[in-house]
């Protein structure tokens, strides 16, 4: 080691290599993928650097001040708290979303649901209107608003605080043609709507309420609990809801899409089946986490 290099302290690279096994030890959180705790402490390390990780700066010591702030931000991730929440935001689909307490972080997960439902709204003649159900910070409702800018988008939470963050960044990206409104599922669309809608996308809460206690403390502790469940027993209650409400609402040969843990996906299949929508289907993400199931509103 050279003799700048002791006093200024360890190398980037170095410092990674620590934070990704630290993380990685974690109990409150799930790594699932080994690359994840890697992944992780990059983001945060970006975050402090204030730019992208480049081979000279992996070899470079970090400067005090940096390094007493990628330790607490370590810190916090080893107690749980998720990335995002960490950096006070979180890149969906190229669209760059503030993220807030009290209000479910939005994951890369989630960008199959918002990519198939952008997919189908497209597929459909204007005048195009979709609504995205338990919207959270609004990830799947922006990035259909972004993506197809003729078509009139609405993102309904029962949370004040959801609903209030998806309009913020709304504001903050410029998205002109979407609203958000607090909403118990549906209950707040215009009666005007009724038959109009090409597509409704929701990612529901669907742990099952036994389920709960064995969920991470990153996900347990970090996020409100009617983002998580429904309290049903299956976790399916709200999806069971809107595949019946889904009739009244959607144009004949217009799509309801949801998105579930991989577990639930035969589940929700029946239950959109059993409502009497047609072509139920399912697509996977390519890291196999969740999937997206779908049904039309048969034509008439
Ligand atoms: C898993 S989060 C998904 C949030 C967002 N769609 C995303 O992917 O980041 C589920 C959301 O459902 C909302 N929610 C729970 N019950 C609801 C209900 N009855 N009607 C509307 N939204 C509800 C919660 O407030 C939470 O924001």
């Amino acid at each position: 080691m050279s003799k700048h290099a002791a006093v200024a302290g360890p190398a980037v690279s170095e410092l990674l290599g620590e934070a990704a096994t630290a993380i990685s030890r974690s109990r409150a959180i799930d790594t699932w993928h080994p690359s994840l705790s890697r992944y992780d402490s990059e983001e945060l390390m970006v975050a402090v650097l204030g730019t992208g990780l480049t081979p000279r700066l992996r070899r470079s010591p970090l400067p005090s001040e940096q390094r007493r702030r990628f330790a607490t931000m370590v810190a916090r991730r080893i107690a749980g708290e998720p990335v995002a929440r960490i950096l006070g935001h979180f890149t969906f689909r190229g669209l760059d979303l503030v993220v807030g307490d009290g209000v479910f972080v939005p994951r890369s997960s989630s960008e199959l649901l918002a990519g198939e439902a952008v997919k189908a709204l497209r597929r459909r003649r204007p005048p195009r209107r979709a609504v995205d159900v338990a919207t959270g910070a609004g990830p799947v409702a922006l990035a259909m608003a972004s993506e197809v800018p003729d078509a009139e988008v609405w993102g309904l939470d029962i949370s004040g605080a959801a609903v209030k963050l998806g309009r913020r960044n709304a504001g903050r990206l410029g998205i002109a043609n979407v609203r958000f409104r607090v909403s118990d599922l549906v209950d707040a669309l215009p009666r005007s709507w009724r038959g109009a809608l090409d597509v409704i996308t929701i990612h529901p809460p669907y742990v099952a309420r036994a389920d709960l206690r064995i969920l991470p403390r990153e996900i347990r502790d970090f996020e409100p609990l009617q983002s998580l469940t429904d309290n049903s027993d299956d976790g399916l209650g709200l999806v069971r809801r809107l595949a019946v409400d889904s009739h009244l609402w959607l144009r004949p040969g217009g799509v309801v899409l949801v998105e579930v843990g991989t577990y639930l996906s035969r589940s929700a299949q029946a239950a959109l089946r059993r409502a009497g929508l047609s072509d139920v289907t399912w697509k996977r993400d390519s890291l196999g986490v969740t999937r997206v199931v779908a049904g039309r509103r048969p034509r008439l």
